[in-house]
This record gives C-alpha cells, structure tokens and sequence, in this order.
C-alpha cells in the first residue's frame, strides 16, 4: 500500500557509499516525468547529477549542506518559463485581481523566478521520493541554495530556473520518520472553525 512507503519516508542526510544502478534511476525518473502539471505544461526539466566533484560543487552552492556530498545521486527539478510569464500572466493575475497591475509591470525574469512555485516541480518531485523509497532509497529536499550558481554550474540556459534538489541514497543508518501533527490539528471540514 502506497500508504506504508509514506508511512516509512523521511529525511535522510547521511548515505551509504552506494551508487543507485542506472536501471532504478531511470523508474525515479518515469516516475516524476508523467506526474500532473497545470494544462499538462509539463514546463520542467530534471537534471540527473551524479558526477562527485559536481555533487560536491552543488553542496557548496547550497551555502555549503556538507551532507549533501553522501549522496551517490542528486536530481535538480528545473522550472522552465512558458510564454505567459513572459506575456500576459493570466493565470496569476484571475488567481490575485488585487495586485493585476504590479503583476503586469515586474520584470519578466523577476515575475519568472517568483512564479518559479506555480509549476509545481514538487509534484514530481514527491512521486520521484516516494518511487525511490520501493527499492530502499531515502532522500532530502533541498531549497537552501543559490539558485543562480547552480544554474552557471550545470550550463542552463537562462529561461530553466532550478527550482529545487533532491538528494537521493541509501541511508547509512536506520532512518526514523518524524512526529507529524495530528490530523485533528490540520485538516477542517467544510468551513474554518476557529
Ligand atoms: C521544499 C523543501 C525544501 C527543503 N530544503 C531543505 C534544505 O535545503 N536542507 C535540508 O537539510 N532539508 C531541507 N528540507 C527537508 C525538511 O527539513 C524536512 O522535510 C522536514 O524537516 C520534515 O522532515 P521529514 O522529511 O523527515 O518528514 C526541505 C524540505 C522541503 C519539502
């Protein structure tokens, strides 16, 4: 059941010096690629890193999460930029009406960057972590990184922003899920009851 391998997730920072064998990588990154996306835009690219002196490189770019060179394999979930960002902005600007106007004058690449969220490389990135955990493998999500240093480091062009990394391994020691907040202290039905 799908619920137990969420059951068992959590955040790993400490790998086994293990690589993941190209067979398992190419199911994580099935995996991600038929995930949903707004419109089915599918506006993202998935960099497969797993040269060592690049992965120590991203560590450093990542304000230097030492933890980050364990691991045999990261993958950076790149946001491309569609034309709306670039144009109109329409989808923003029905979902906020009250900041239209800013909305229409930021700077493209300003707006793109902000914007970088609404496509969702999460959504990938989830099926991505919960595929690997069938074969035993953990991971950690990494935004804590300077997003234009990593983009001179991988060569990407300047309309693909990297919008997060996962770093992907197994665990050196046994991994322990941590304490989540009760459902009673998270969901509400119908409306807002304070
Ligand atoms: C979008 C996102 C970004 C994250 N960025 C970092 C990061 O830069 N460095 C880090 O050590 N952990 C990072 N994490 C991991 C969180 O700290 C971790 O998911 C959280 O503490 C909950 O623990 P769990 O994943 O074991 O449930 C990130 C998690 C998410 C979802």
């Amino acid at each position: 059941m799908l619920i137990d391998i969420i059951k068992r997730r959590c955040s790993v920072r400490s790998f086994a010096v293990k690589e993941i064998s190209p067979d398992i990588i190419n199911v994580i990154l099935e995996a991600g690629r038929l995930s949903p996306s707004g419109g089915n835009e599918q506006a993202w690219k998935f960099g497969v890193i797993t040269d060592k002196s690049l992965i120590e490189q991203m560590a450093d770019s990542a304000y230097k999460q030492n933890w980050i060179k364990t691991s045999p394999l990261l993958i950076v979930l790149c946001t491309t930029i569609v034309e709306d960002e670039r144009g109109g902005r329409e989808i923003q600007k029905r979902r906020f009406p009250q900041y239209s106007e800013e909305i229409t004058n930021m700077d493209p690449y300003l707006y793109a960057a902000l914007n970088s969220e609404e496509h969702q490389t999460k959504i990938p990135g989830t099926h991505m972590v919960l595929q690997a955990m069938e074969y035993g493998i953990y991971s950690t999500w990494i935004s804590y990184f300077n997003v234009d240093k990593v983009a001179k480091l991988l060569d990407l062009p300047k309309l693909c922003i990297p919008s997060e990394i996962i770093a992907f391994g197994y665990p050196e020691t046994e991994p322990f899920p941590k304490v989540k907040k009760g459902k009673e202290e998270v969901v509400f039905y119908n409306k807002y009851k304070k």
